[in-house]
């Protein structure tokens, strides 16, 4: 069977990856941001997953107000970096797992989940950048990705309860899956930002701290936070901390296993106008 044996959690600023495509990651503003994910980049290298499944919300790039998807699963076989308006990063492109992607679908659909399933669809920053902080400038992706979009863009969003239950029942679909694969999950996204209005450049390091606290140690407290929460504490786009709690759902505590260990914890602001957040997460 296939198991989920680590989540791993990080913002996804574009600036981030602006800065490596750009070879300015030496630079003494960007340096402590990369810095915080050497170990991070070593940890994959030792603990290769054959899957990651990536949740990320893109930013208008693939969807738009024409159709706004609240939960969409990428089943193809590869997708395209999207054009965010200066062009597509120059980065590798993403490999997808049709197999184990179609089996999710089937067994989360059956669960209760409605899931918009995407066969076609370019991936942006929310999903690349979370790639290049953990595993640098590849000529490929170390392995294959399964992109799931959660919109956090467009009113209305999901309630971080209903990530956090849809994390569990993304759990029970993998561990249904026949044969053994090791799966990461990924929620990204967040922390604190807010990009307009009076409030633009927004942070919030208390309410950020408290949240990985919670999401580590009592993640149904902070499955409890209401959406209208976020976006008074932790700005507008603040509330894309949903998506780390599907991730956290996922994990083996959650089906009467043991709590996870904590491989590392990084904090760092601001990059751009966010609120650098970085977990991982081992299923003992
Ligand atoms: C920034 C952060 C985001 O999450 C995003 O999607 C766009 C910009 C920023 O901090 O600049
Ligand atoms: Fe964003």
């Amino acid at each position: 069977m296939a198991r989920i044996t680590a989540s791993v959690y990080t913002s996804h600023v574009p600036a981030i990856g602006a800065a490596l495509d750009l070879g300015k990651s030496n630079e003494p503003y960007w340096q402590p941001v990369f810095k915080g994910y050497d170990f991070s980049k070593q940890w994959l290298k030792d603990n290769k997953p054959d899957v990651i499944f990536l949740v990320y919300n893109d930013h208008a790039n693939a969807f738009s107000l024409d159709m706004i998807p609240t939960f969409a699963i990428g089943t193809a076989a590869e997708f395209t970096p999207a054009d965010e308006g200066w062009g597509p990063r120059p980065v590798p492109k993403v490999m997808g797992h049709p197999e184990l992607a179609g089996h999710i679908a089937q067994s989360v659909i059956q669960q209760d989940f409605d899931l918009t399933i995407v066969n076609k669809m370019d991936v942006d920053h929310g999903l690349t950048v979370p790639l290049s902080l953990m595993c640098g400038q590849p000529q490929a992706w170390p392995c294959a990705v399964i992109p799931f979009a959660v919109n956090v863009v467009q009113y209305p969003v999901p309630s971080g309860r209903r990530c956090f239950e849809l994390g569990k029942a993304i759990r029970r679909a993998v561990e249904s899956y026949d044969e053994p694969l090791n799966v990461q999950i990924w929620g990204t996204g967040g922390m604190s930002h807010q990009l307009q209005g009076p409030r633009a450049g927004l942070i919030n390091k208390e309410f950020d701290n408290d949240f990985l606290d919670k999401l580590i140690a009592d993640p149904a407290a902070a499955a409890a936070i209401p959406h209208i929460d976020y976006v008074r504490e932790a700005g507008s786009e603040g509330i894309e901390l949903v998506m780390w709690l599907v991730a956290r759902g996922a994990m083996g505590d959650q089906a009467g296993g043991k709590p996870p260990k904590v491989a590392h914890r990084f904090y760092h602001v601001p990059a751009s106008n966010t609120a650098v957040g970085h977990l991982i997460l081992e299923n003992p």
